[in-house]
């Protein structure tokens, strides 16, 4: 596991982008499969993979993009994972993207289409070169919510996850499609996650959804601002 430190969240942005750049250019496997995050983090990260700077470095025609995780709601809707990735870089770059169709709650037609893109390990689970992730205040990640049945998911790959304490459901990646991915990057920035990055990096709480994701053989990295660094021990591994 490895922690990136940035200057602040522009810069997580860029780095990242950076190392993205770098895998999308090296790799040999087609296509350069990449599992984006919802929420607000992410958002200046997708807008710098879309940058002038940075979008002429990724060889567009070998990357396929999907999603981690989508809300009940059709593109357009201000809670879709897909409008935000749409503006900020769907809308700027010729690439190919699978929207998730959790407002049909098409769970398995996005566990097939996955296995029918990707290659698979040796126990036969598709490999993402990356997933993006990001990390909530309870301590969720995709829609994988403290208490939820995805939580015990050992086989699909997809679920439609009840999430109570939301009020509704969400269309999530397991555990086990996480953990079989190359490279699995979880972003935090800003002072307000100091706390769960606190419980997170503390070892207190190792039940929270996002301390279960341990890519193996795969490599976990948390890319982190100075702001949500502050609550992790130099010295500390989760
Ligand atoms: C979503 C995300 C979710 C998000 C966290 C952190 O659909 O909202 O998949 O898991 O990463 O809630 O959200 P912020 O980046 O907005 O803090």
């Amino acid at each position: 596991m490895t922690v990136v430190r940035c200057r602040d969240a522009r810069d997580v942005a860029r780095q990242a982008v950076e190392r993205l750049a770098a895998l999308a250019s090296s790799g040999s496997t087609a296509p350069f499969a990449v599992a984006l995050s919802g929420g607000a983090t992410p958002r200046v990260l997708y807008e710098t993979l879309a940058s002038p700077e940075f979008a002429v470095r990724v060889p567009w025609d070998r990357v396929e993009l999907f999603f981690g995780d989508e809300r009940p709601v059709p593109p357009g809707h201000p809670d879709s994972n897909y409008s935000m990735v749409e503006r900020a870089l769907l809308s700027r770059v010729r690439v190919t993207a699978h929207r998730m169709q959790a407002e049909a709650g098409e769970d398995a037609a996005y566990d097939q289409l996955i296995r029918r893109r990707l290659p698979e390990n040796p126990d036969g689970v598709p490999v993402f070169d990356v997933i993006l992730l990001g990390v909530g205040p309870d301590g969720h990640t995709a829609s994988l919510f403290p208490g939820t049945s995805a939580l015990s998911e050992s086989r699909r790959l997809v679920v439609m996850n009840e999430v109570p304490q939301k009020g509704t459901r969400r269309m999530t990646f397991t555990y086990p499609l996480i953990n079989a991915a190359r490279h699995v990057w979880i972003l935090a920035t800003g002072a307000e996650k100091q706390p769960i990055l606190a419980k997170v990096f503390g070892g207190r709480a190792p039940d929270l959804p996002v301390c279960r994701i341990r890519p193996r053989p795969g490599e976990l990295t948390w890319w982190l601002d100075d702001d949500a660094a502050k609550a992790v021990p130099p010295q500390e591994q989760p």
